[in-house]
């Protein structure tokens, strides 16, 4: 049987892993700056992630939401300790897509309302209105563009207004840090009116921190950098460290009620082990705190080299803005430097999303690297 060949692949066949380096068949030691997409959060392999995902397995991997499971609420406890979200309310599910599903079907039955208002190149994923909120039409069948969305420009608070004013916006779904649309952010006046003008015209604000969260970016949450309380807070890719995990936060002021959301897989004994071990490996090691130190790092380092025209992000979500399309560079540096790094749709940017436990050392070489591979680009 042949794979549906949907993805573009590089010739690379990782076999093993360990913290920062993935490894291929032939043993070639590769520096991991993708993070498989924002996903490995404490690192391959991790000792600690590794023991407690083979001690749950040798208890009970997994049995349906219909009975009780107190690693549920352990995790619950867990994120609302260092989250800060308290009050909250925790709904698990397996994907980021499955999150942001449930987020904005969460934000329909509260509001009564149906439409959508999403941002200028926005992802949210690939399901039903996942995909109708995220902006690009070729990933939309037209199945999901029966779905009512209107995307605005970040920063356009009188369209928003305007939107919100007629009455039928179920939910405002925003990341804090655009993620596959290329690092932009909106301004912080515009976080804030979003805040304002949701309770304003009772429509749900829904924070996507499916790539941003759990300290990627310094806070645990990159909204936190504002003080406001979304309705819905999505999560899902550094949640479990490669294991499929995702969920939503659920503001208080929202109601749940039997039935309403539901879920086969989302929840599992051995995802919620492996979330729970990765919170604890995120404060053990300081794994917030110290990405926002090698921000700076980074951003230092970058500032040296001419060819970037911009450097985006935070944290370590980061991305480096040339005036040429980088899939050439990113071939010279993952084929000739060994090293992974991520594109978006902005063709110009190079994303760099490494596990969180990356060192100081690793973004040396990295700079080292790529300087060379633009010196060897000119020639
Ligand atoms: C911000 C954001 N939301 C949602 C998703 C969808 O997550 P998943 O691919 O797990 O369905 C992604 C995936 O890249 C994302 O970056």
């Amino acid at each position: 049987m042949k794979l549906f060949d949907v993805y573009p692949l590089y010739d690379v066949t990782p076999v093993k892993a360990k913290d920062v380096f993935v490894y291929d068949e032939n043993g070639t030691e590769y520096l991991d700056l993708y993070g498989g997409h924002a996903v490995i959060s404490i690192g391959h392999g991790h000792p600690h992630y590794i023991k407690k995902l083979k001690d749950q397995l040798d208890n009970i991997g997994f049995y349906s939401n219909a009975i009780q499971n107190p690693l549920q609420q352990e995790l619950a406890d867990a994120i609302g300790h260092q989250s800060c979200c308290h009050d909250y309310q925790l709904f698990l599910c397996s994907s980021g897509a499955e999150a942001i599903e449930n987020a904005l079907k969460l934000a329909s039955f509260h509001t009564q309302k149906k439409r959508i208002i999403a941002f200028r190149n926005a992802f949210h994923g690939r399901t039903s209105a996942a995909v109708a909120a995220t902006d690009n039409p070729n990933i939309n069948a037209p199945l999901n563009k029966q779905q009512k969305v209107t995307f605005l420009e970040f920063n356009d608070s009188e369209g928003l207004e305007n939107e919100l004013q007629k009455g039928d916006v179920c939910a405002v779904i925003f990341e804090a840090i655009q993620g596959v649309g290329g690092l932009d952010q909106p301004s912080e006046a515009f976080v804030y009116d979003m805040d304002r003008l949701c309770k304003k015209y009772n429509s749900c604000l829904i924070a996507d921190e499916v790539q941003s969260g759990f300290g990627r970016t310094g806070t645990f949450f990159a909204y936190q950098k504002y003080a406001i309380q979304p309705h819905i807070v999505t999560m899902a890719k550094g949640m479990g460290n490669g294991f499929p995990i995702g969920g939503i936060l659920v503001h208080p002021s929202i109601e749940a009620k039997y039935g309403m959301l539901g879920t086969t897989f989302g929840g599992n004994h051995l995802a919620c082990a492996a979330s729970v071990a990765v919170l604890y490996v995120l404060e053990k090691e300081r794994l917030q705190e110290k990405s926002k130190e090698l921000e700076a790092y980074f951003m230092n380092q970058a500032k040296d080299i001419l060819e970037v025209k911009q450097i985006k992000g935070r944290g370590l979500m980061l991305g480096l803005e040339f005036n040429f399309e980088v899939g050439a560079l990113r071939k010279t540096l993952i084929y000739d430097k060994k090293i992974f790094t991520g594109g978006s749709s902005n063709k110009n940017l190079l994303r760099i999303l490494p596990p969180l436990t990356v060192q100081k050392k690793h973004i040396d070489y990295f700079f080292k690297s790529l300087k060379e591979a633009l010196t060897e680009y000119k020639n």
